[in-house]
């Protein structure tokens, strides 16, 4: 992995002043913590030559229990962080977020593209063959406006079955993605699905892609698992291609991270995760 330190716009831009990005600035992404990594890695791919500045607000995960006025307020803020770091574009990697925060973000950044992500349902409701779907996300995901107006516009013709995966994001954020506990912990989320008929899951948190193999051998091979990772990456292409923001530079692109929870163990969890050497800054506060 290519850590450029140099080349990053000044961390000084004033983020209330009006913003007009310029393509070859950052992308600026966050999550309630390490998860939206499971995004960053699709978009990384797809995007080879863009520098990532990414946020893990770990300090105040998990954001699904939390309010969505909270959530919409601190998003603000890292949003603030980002774009005063020169992002030409932000990247939700964060389904809580999304629902909770996107309508404000765009509201607040109108010349900047926001791009959120939200369960894959649709792509389930195709899918499905017994009529049931299952869907893992945070309570905040599953109380959200947004979620019960994707349900009615896309779950109209299956049974849709929801389940918050309580505890999941902690042992993703401590970096316990194989340990006993985490295995029982999934299989208590994964096996009333399963009873319920479902042969589609849907991974509607950012945070479960890194638990997918234990999620997919406790679910077996008829059930079919469903995350949103790459399909947000190649809308967030496609959104910096039609506003004429992808970098022309030919180089490969670099990422920086920061974390409100950095830490040794914190940075070895980044790394695992992002399976590259890699630095947690401590986010100021
Ligand atoms: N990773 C987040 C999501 O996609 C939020 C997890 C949390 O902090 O509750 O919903």
């Amino acid at each position: 992995m290519n850590l450029r330190s140099s080349g990053f716009p000044a961390p000084n831009r004033d983020p209330t002043a009006v913003v007009t990005p310029t393509s070859d600035a950052p992308i600026g992404v966050f999550d309630s913590g390490l998860g939206g990594l499971s995004v960053l890695c699709h978009a990384r791919a797809r995007l080879p030559a863009e520098d990532f500045l990414y946020v893990a607000d770990s300090g105040h995960a998990p954001y699904g229990e939390r309010s969505a006025e909270w959530i919409r307020a601190r998003s603000l803020t890292l949003g603030e962080f980002l774009i005063g770091h020169g992002a030409k574009a932000l990247l939700i990697a964060c389904n809580t977020a999304t629902a909770a925060a996107a309508h404000a973000l765009r509201e607040r950044w109108p010349g900047v593209p926001v791009i959120g992500m939200e369960p894959a349902v649709k792509p389930a409701a195709a899918a499905t063959r017994s009529g049931v779907v299952g869907v893992l996300a945070t309570t905040g995901t599953l109380a959200s406006a947004r979620f019960a107006a994707l349900l009615d516009t896309f779950g109209r013709d299956v049974r849709v079955i929801t389940r918050p995966g309580t505890g999941l994001v902690e042992a993703v954020e401590r970096g316990e993605l194989d340990t006993p506990a985490t295995q029982a912990l999934i299989a208590s989320h994964v096996e009333p699905l399963l009873a319920d008929g479902a042969d589609v899951i849907v991974l509607g948190c950012t945070h479960y892609p890194f638990l997918r193999r234990w999620i997919e051998h406790q679910a077996g091979p008829s059930v079919q698992v469903i995350d949103t990772g790459d399909s947000v990456a190649r809308q967030l292409a496609q959104r910096l291609n039609d506003a004429r923001l992808l970098r022309s530079a030919k180089a490969a692109g670099s990422e920086r991270f920061w974390s409100s929870a950095a830490s040794d163990t914190a940075e070895r969890v980044l790394q695992r995760l992002w399976q590259a050497d890699a630095q947690l800054a401590p986010l100021p506060a």
